[in-house]
Protein backbone atom coordinates (compact mmCIF):
# COMPACT_ATOMS: atom_id res chain seq x y z
CA UNK A 1 0.00 0.00 0.00
CA UNK A 2 0.90 3.96 -0.20
CA UNK A 3 0.73 5.59 2.81
CA UNK A 4 2.19 9.68 3.86
CA UNK A 5 5.90 9.04 5.58
CA UNK A 6 7.55 11.57 7.82
CA UNK A 7 10.11 11.25 5.87
CA UNK A 8 12.26 13.08 9.10
CA UNK A 9 10.49 15.96 11.50
CA UNK A 10 10.30 19.32 9.69
CA UNK A 11 7.90 21.63 7.56
CA UNK A 12 5.13 20.26 5.52
CA UNK A 13 7.63 19.01 2.16
CA UNK A 14 8.46 16.12 4.97
CA UNK A 15 5.64 14.42 4.09
CA UNK A 16 5.76 11.78 1.05
CA UNK A 17 3.01 9.73 -0.16
CA UNK A 18 5.45 6.12 -0.62
CA UNK A 19 5.15 2.44 -0.63
CA UNK A 20 4.55 1.10 2.55
CA UNK A 21 4.32 -2.87 3.59
CA UNK A 22 0.65 -3.46 3.83
CA UNK A 23 -0.69 -3.45 7.59
CA UNK A 24 -2.02 -7.19 8.93
CA UNK A 25 -4.72 -7.57 11.53
CA UNK A 26 -3.81 -8.93 14.68
CA UNK A 27 -6.33 -11.30 16.98
CA UNK A 28 -9.51 -8.29 17.73
CA UNK A 29 -8.01 -6.30 15.10
CA UNK A 30 -9.64 -4.99 11.51
CA UNK A 31 -7.73 -3.58 8.42
CA UNK A 32 -9.64 -0.97 6.32
CA UNK A 33 -9.33 0.00 3.30
CA UNK A 34 -9.60 3.89 3.85
CA UNK A 35 -12.17 6.21 1.85
CA UNK A 36 -10.83 9.48 3.43
CA UNK A 37 -9.11 10.64 6.21
CA UNK A 38 -9.41 13.52 8.53
CA UNK A 39 -6.49 16.24 9.69
CA UNK A 40 -5.53 17.30 12.65
CA UNK A 41 -3.73 19.96 14.80
CA UNK A 42 -1.82 16.89 16.52
CA UNK A 43 -0.48 15.78 12.82
CA UNK A 44 1.00 18.67 12.89
CA UNK A 45 3.03 18.23 16.19
CA UNK A 46 3.83 14.91 14.74
CA UNK A 47 5.48 15.84 11.43
CA UNK A 48 7.78 18.31 13.84
CA UNK A 49 8.57 15.53 15.75
CA UNK A 50 7.21 17.00 18.41
CA UNK A 51 4.08 13.72 19.58
CA UNK A 52 5.02 10.41 18.69
CA UNK A 53 2.43 8.01 18.18
CA UNK A 54 1.96 6.04 21.03
CA UNK A 55 3.51 2.24 21.17
CA UNK A 56 1.90 -0.17 18.68
CA UNK A 57 0.37 2.74 16.59
CA UNK A 58 0.99 2.94 12.79
CA UNK A 59 4.71 5.69 12.09
CA UNK A 60 1.89 7.33 9.42
CA UNK A 61 -0.29 10.21 10.71
CA UNK A 62 -3.96 10.27 10.36
CA UNK A 63 -6.28 10.16 13.69
CA UNK A 64 -9.35 9.13 12.35
CA UNK A 65 -10.30 7.79 8.49
CA UNK A 66 -13.63 6.26 6.98
CA UNK A 67 -13.69 3.15 4.73
CA UNK A 68 -14.24 -0.41 4.23
CA UNK A 69 -13.35 -3.20 6.28
CA UNK A 70 -10.42 -5.06 4.19
CA UNK A 71 -10.10 -8.03 6.59
CA UNK A 72 -10.95 -9.07 10.48
CA UNK A 73 -8.63 -10.67 12.76
CA UNK A 74 -9.05 -13.66 15.33
CA UNK A 75 -12.05 -13.16 17.58
CA UNK A 76 -13.34 -10.36 15.54
CA UNK A 77 -17.26 -10.91 15.08
CA UNK A 78 -18.82 -7.52 14.73
CA UNK A 79 -17.35 -6.67 11.41
CA UNK A 80 -17.22 -8.28 8.25
CA UNK A 81 -15.67 -7.22 5.09
CA UNK A 82 -17.08 -5.12 2.79
CA UNK A 83 -18.40 -2.83 6.11
CA UNK A 84 -18.97 0.64 5.48
CA UNK A 85 -17.05 2.55 8.58
CA UNK A 86 -15.15 4.66 10.10
CA UNK A 87 -12.48 4.57 13.04
CA UNK A 88 -10.75 5.92 15.70
CA UNK A 89 -7.21 5.55 15.33
CA UNK A 90 -4.23 6.25 16.92
CA UNK A 91 -2.16 6.81 13.86
CA UNK A 92 -1.85 5.82 10.61
CA UNK A 93 -4.73 7.76 9.05
CA UNK A 94 -2.90 9.06 5.68
CA UNK A 95 -2.69 5.69 3.98
CA UNK A 96 -4.67 3.92 2.16
CA UNK A 97 -5.14 0.91 4.79
CA UNK A 98 -5.06 0.79 8.40
CA UNK A 99 -5.07 -1.91 11.48
CA UNK A 100 -7.42 -0.79 14.51
CA UNK A 101 -8.64 -2.20 16.89
CA UNK A 102 -12.48 -3.49 16.56
CA UNK A 103 -14.00 -1.48 19.36
CA UNK A 104 -12.68 1.86 17.80
CA UNK A 105 -14.91 1.13 14.63
CA UNK A 106 -18.24 2.57 13.77
CA UNK A 107 -20.48 2.18 11.36
CA UNK A 108 -21.16 4.71 9.04
CA UNK A 109 -23.77 6.70 10.45
CA UNK A 110 -26.96 7.10 8.73
CA UNK A 111 -27.79 9.42 5.99
CA UNK A 112 -23.60 10.32 5.48
CA UNK A 113 -21.31 8.83 2.59
CA UNK A 114 -18.94 6.97 3.59
CA UNK A 115 -16.15 9.65 2.53
CA UNK A 116 -18.09 12.54 4.91
CA UNK A 117 -18.00 10.12 7.76
CA UNK A 118 -14.19 10.48 8.03
CA UNK A 119 -14.42 13.98 9.30
CA UNK A 120 -16.65 12.97 12.68
CA UNK A 121 -14.68 10.16 14.98
CA UNK A 122 -12.13 12.24 16.51
CA UNK A 123 -14.12 15.36 16.84
CA UNK A 124 -17.42 13.42 17.99
CA UNK A 125 -14.79 11.46 20.44
CA UNK A 126 -12.94 14.09 21.88
CA UNK A 127 -16.07 16.64 22.03
CA UNK A 128 -18.02 13.83 23.91
CA UNK A 129 -15.70 12.51 26.12
CA UNK A 130 -14.19 16.04 27.51
CA UNK A 131 -17.48 18.28 27.39
CA UNK A 132 -20.33 15.47 28.70
CA UNK A 133 -18.34 12.44 30.15
CA UNK A 134 -15.34 14.46 32.40
CA UNK A 135 -17.38 18.07 32.47
CA UNK A 136 -20.69 16.69 32.28
CA UNK A 137 -22.86 19.39 31.06
CA UNK A 138 -26.25 19.22 31.45
CA UNK A 139 -29.28 20.87 29.32
CA UNK A 140 -29.77 24.60 30.26
CA UNK A 141 -25.97 25.06 31.34
CA UNK A 142 -23.68 27.29 29.31
CA UNK A 143 -20.91 26.00 27.46
CA UNK A 144 -18.34 27.85 26.00
CA UNK A 145 -15.95 26.61 23.02
CA UNK A 146 -12.89 28.45 22.49
CA UNK A 147 -11.72 28.64 18.85
CA UNK A 148 -15.44 27.94 17.51
CA UNK A 149 -14.56 27.13 13.41
CA UNK A 150 -11.97 24.38 14.03
CA UNK A 151 -12.68 21.15 13.65
CA UNK A 152 -13.37 20.43 17.62
CA UNK A 153 -15.38 23.61 17.71
CA UNK A 154 -17.82 23.02 15.14
CA UNK A 155 -18.60 19.66 16.38
CA UNK A 156 -18.60 21.15 20.55
CA UNK A 157 -21.65 24.21 19.07
CA UNK A 158 -23.30 21.86 17.40
CA UNK A 159 -23.39 18.65 20.16
CA UNK A 160 -23.93 21.69 23.27
CA UNK A 161 -26.72 22.88 20.63
CA UNK A 162 -28.58 19.26 20.40
CA UNK A 163 -27.85 18.26 24.58
CA UNK A 164 -29.69 21.49 25.26
CA UNK A 165 -27.15 23.99 26.45
CA UNK A 166 -26.91 27.73 25.63
CA UNK A 167 -23.40 28.29 23.91
CA UNK A 168 -20.99 30.45 23.09
CA UNK A 169 -17.41 30.40 21.56
CA UNK A 170 -14.85 32.02 20.45
CA UNK A 171 -12.74 32.78 16.69
CA UNK A 172 -10.70 35.34 14.91
CA UNK A 173 -12.11 36.33 12.25
CA UNK A 174 -15.91 37.72 11.10
CA UNK A 175 -16.32 34.52 8.68
CA UNK A 176 -15.61 32.01 11.42
CA UNK A 177 -17.81 33.60 13.97
CA UNK A 178 -21.10 33.81 10.93
CA UNK A 179 -20.31 29.79 10.67
CA UNK A 180 -20.33 29.70 14.02
CA UNK A 181 -23.45 31.37 14.44
CA UNK A 182 -24.89 29.50 11.64
CA UNK A 183 -24.11 26.03 13.42
CA UNK A 184 -26.45 27.62 16.53
CA UNK A 185 -23.91 29.31 18.36
CA UNK A 186 -25.79 31.91 20.66
CA UNK A 187 -23.12 34.00 21.75
CA UNK A 188 -20.04 34.71 19.12
CA UNK A 189 -16.90 36.75 20.52
CA UNK A 190 -14.32 38.05 18.12
CA UNK A 191 -11.17 37.07 20.53
CA UNK A 192 -8.95 39.51 18.56
CA UNK A 193 -10.96 42.35 19.36
CA UNK A 194 -13.44 41.68 22.26
CA UNK A 195 -12.60 40.56 25.86
CA UNK A 196 -13.90 37.08 26.37
CA UNK A 197 -14.47 37.41 30.28
CA UNK A 198 -16.79 40.30 29.46
CA UNK A 199 -18.70 39.16 27.15
CA UNK A 200 -19.30 35.56 28.80
CA UNK A 201 -20.45 37.52 31.70
CA UNK A 202 -22.34 39.87 30.01
CA UNK A 203 -24.65 36.87 27.97
CA UNK A 204 -25.27 34.93 31.73
CA UNK A 205 -25.93 38.25 33.64
CA UNK A 206 -22.84 38.10 35.49
CA UNK A 207 -22.82 34.05 36.28
CA UNK A 208 -20.57 32.77 33.89
CA UNK A 209 -19.85 29.55 32.17
CA UNK A 210 -20.76 26.49 33.34
CA UNK A 211 -18.33 24.24 30.80
CA UNK A 212 -14.84 25.48 29.10
CA UNK A 213 -13.79 23.58 25.96
CA UNK A 214 -10.32 25.00 25.61
CA UNK A 215 -7.86 24.81 23.27
CA UNK A 216 -5.44 26.96 24.14
CA UNK A 217 -4.15 26.60 27.59
CA UNK A 218 -1.67 28.63 29.66
CA UNK A 219 -2.49 31.67 28.03
CA UNK A 220 -6.01 31.56 28.66
CA UNK A 221 -6.02 30.12 32.39
CA UNK A 222 -6.60 32.97 34.23
CA UNK A 223 -9.22 34.22 31.83
CA UNK A 224 -11.13 31.18 31.78
CA UNK A 225 -11.28 31.27 35.70
CA UNK A 226 -12.60 34.56 35.53
CA UNK A 227 -15.15 33.34 32.89
CA UNK A 228 -16.25 30.25 34.93
CA UNK A 229 -19.10 29.62 36.47
CA UNK A 230 -19.75 28.77 40.56
CA UNK A 231 -19.40 25.26 40.21
CA UNK A 232 -17.92 25.48 36.69
CA UNK A 233 -15.36 22.96 35.13
CA UNK A 234 -12.56 23.94 32.85
CA UNK A 235 -11.52 21.34 29.83
CA UNK A 236 -8.07 21.66 28.68
CA UNK A 237 -7.62 19.56 25.47
CA UNK A 238 -5.17 21.58 23.61
CA UNK A 239 -1.84 23.91 24.45
CA UNK A 240 -1.95 26.19 21.90
CA UNK A 241 -0.86 29.19 23.92
CA UNK A 242 1.35 27.43 25.85
CA UNK A 243 2.02 24.77 29.11
CA UNK A 244 2.94 26.72 32.05
CA UNK A 245 0.91 29.04 33.65
CA UNK A 246 -0.30 30.05 37.52
CA UNK A 247 -3.26 29.16 39.10
CA UNK A 248 -4.76 31.26 42.00
CA UNK A 249 -6.42 28.25 43.95
CA UNK A 250 -8.32 30.76 45.55
CA UNK A 251 -10.64 31.42 42.42
CA UNK A 252 -10.62 28.09 42.47
CA UNK A 253 -11.72 27.61 45.81
CA UNK A 254 -14.61 29.98 45.65
CA UNK A 255 -16.22 29.23 42.49
CA UNK A 256 -15.87 25.29 43.87
CA UNK A 257 -14.30 24.73 40.33
CA UNK A 258 -12.57 22.38 38.54
CA UNK A 259 -9.73 22.12 36.16
CA UNK A 260 -8.96 18.75 34.07
CA UNK A 261 -6.76 18.07 31.07
CA UNK A 262 -7.02 15.93 29.10
CA UNK A 263 -5.86 13.58 25.62
CA UNK A 264 -7.14 11.20 23.71
CA UNK A 265 -4.95 9.57 21.90
CA UNK A 266 -3.02 8.39 24.85
CA UNK A 267 -5.94 6.24 26.31
CA UNK A 268 -5.58 2.92 26.03
CA UNK A 269 -7.83 0.75 23.79
CA UNK A 270 -10.03 -0.21 26.00
CA UNK A 271 -10.96 3.29 26.91
CA UNK A 272 -10.97 4.11 23.52
CA UNK A 273 -13.90 1.54 22.44
CA UNK A 274 -15.58 2.57 25.94
CA UNK A 275 -15.82 6.18 24.24
CA UNK A 276 -16.31 4.69 20.49
CA UNK A 277 -19.44 3.20 22.41
CA UNK A 278 -20.91 6.02 23.90
CA UNK A 279 -20.67 8.14 21.00
CA UNK A 280 -22.37 5.59 18.58
CA UNK A 281 -24.97 5.37 21.41
CA UNK A 282 -25.81 9.03 21.82
CA UNK A 283 -24.20 11.16 19.04
CA UNK A 284 -24.61 8.83 16.15
CA UNK A 285 -28.26 9.29 16.16
CA UNK A 286 -28.26 13.10 16.53
CA UNK A 287 -25.87 12.74 13.24
CA UNK A 288 -28.62 10.78 11.75
CA UNK A 289 -31.51 12.89 12.39
CA UNK A 290 -29.46 15.85 10.76
CA UNK A 291 -28.92 17.38 14.34
CA UNK A 292 -25.13 17.46 13.93
CA UNK A 293 -23.49 17.57 10.47
CA UNK A 294 -20.16 17.16 8.73
CA UNK A 295 -18.13 20.63 8.56
CA UNK A 296 -15.68 19.80 5.32
CA UNK A 297 -13.45 22.81 4.24
CA UNK A 298 -11.67 20.99 1.75
CA UNK A 299 -10.57 17.71 0.47
CA UNK A 300 -7.13 16.85 -1.15
CA UNK A 301 -5.22 14.02 -2.44
CA UNK A 302 -2.90 12.07 0.05
CA UNK A 303 0.33 13.32 -1.77
CA UNK A 304 -0.71 16.94 -0.91
CA UNK A 305 -0.84 16.52 2.68
CA UNK A 306 1.75 18.67 3.02
CA UNK A 307 -0.88 21.46 1.28
CA UNK A 308 -3.17 20.23 4.07
CA UNK A 309 -0.32 20.88 6.65
CA UNK A 310 -0.18 24.85 5.56
CA UNK A 311 -3.42 24.95 5.38
CA UNK A 312 -4.38 24.21 8.78
CA UNK A 313 -1.01 26.32 9.78
CA UNK A 314 -2.37 28.95 8.10
CA UNK A 315 -5.85 28.11 9.51
CA UNK A 316 -7.90 29.69 6.89
CA UNK A 317 -10.57 27.00 7.14
CA UNK A 318 -13.27 26.30 8.87
CA UNK A 319 -14.12 22.79 10.01
CA UNK A 320 -12.38 20.01 8.64
CA UNK A 321 -9.70 18.82 5.86
CA UNK A 322 -9.75 15.50 4.27
CA UNK A 323 -7.72 13.44 2.35
CA UNK A 324 -8.27 10.98 0.15
CA UNK A 325 -5.87 8.33 -1.26
CA UNK A 326 -4.89 8.96 -4.70
N1 LIG B 1 -6.75 16.51 23.91
C1 LIG B 1 -7.32 15.86 22.91
O1 LIG B 1 -7.67 14.70 23.04
C2 LIG B 1 -7.55 16.58 21.59
C3 LIG B 1 -8.16 15.90 20.52
C4 LIG B 1 -8.38 16.61 19.33
C5 LIG B 1 -8.00 17.95 19.23
N2 LIG B 1 -7.38 18.56 20.29
C6 LIG B 1 -6.95 19.96 20.23
O2 LIG B 1 -8.06 20.75 19.85
C7 LIG B 1 -7.62 21.88 19.12
C8 LIG B 1 -8.38 21.97 17.81
O3 LIG B 1 -7.98 20.89 16.99
P1 LIG B 1 -8.41 20.84 15.45
O4 LIG B 1 -7.79 19.64 14.88
O5 LIG B 1 -9.87 21.04 15.36
O6 LIG B 1 -7.58 22.09 14.89
P2 LIG B 1 -7.92 23.33 13.96
O7 LIG B 1 -9.11 23.06 13.11
O8 LIG B 1 -6.66 23.72 13.27
O9 LIG B 1 -8.28 24.47 15.00
C9 LIG B 1 -7.40 25.29 15.68
C10 LIG B 1 -8.18 26.54 16.04
O10 LIG B 1 -7.49 27.32 17.02
C11 LIG B 1 -8.08 28.59 16.95
N3 LIG B 1 -7.37 29.60 17.71
C12 LIG B 1 -6.08 29.99 17.55
N4 LIG B 1 -5.79 30.96 18.45
C13 LIG B 1 -6.91 31.16 19.20
C14 LIG B 1 -7.23 31.99 20.30
N5 LIG B 1 -6.33 32.84 20.83
N6 LIG B 1 -8.47 31.93 20.81
C15 LIG B 1 -9.39 31.08 20.32
N7 LIG B 1 -9.14 30.25 19.28
C16 LIG B 1 -7.91 30.29 18.73
C17 LIG B 1 -8.09 28.84 15.45
O11 LIG B 1 -9.08 29.79 15.21
P3 LIG B 1 -8.83 31.23 14.51
O12 LIG B 1 -8.35 30.96 13.12
O13 LIG B 1 -10.18 31.80 14.57
O14 LIG B 1 -7.78 31.91 15.31
C18 LIG B 1 -8.47 27.47 14.88
O15 LIG B 1 -9.85 27.40 14.55
C19 LIG B 1 -6.10 21.72 18.93
O16 LIG B 1 -5.45 22.48 19.93
C20 LIG B 1 -5.90 20.24 19.17
O17 LIG B 1 -4.61 19.95 19.62
C21 LIG B 1 -7.16 17.88 21.47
Amino acid sequence: MHAVVITEPGEPEVLRWLEVPDPVPGPGEVVIDIAASGVNRADLMQRQGLYPPPPGAPPYPGLECSGRIRAVGEGVTAWRPGDEVCALLSGGGYAEQVVVPAGQVLPVPARVDVTTAAAFPETACTVYANVFQVARLTAGETLLVHGGGSGIGTMAIQLGKAFGARVACTAGSARKLARCRELGADVAINYRDEDFVAAVLDATGGAGADVILDIMGASYLARNLAALATDGRLVIIGRQGGSRAEIDLGVLQGKRASVHATTLRARPPHEKATVVAAVRDQVWPLIGAGQVAAVIDRELPMSQAAQAHRAMTASDHIGKILLRPE
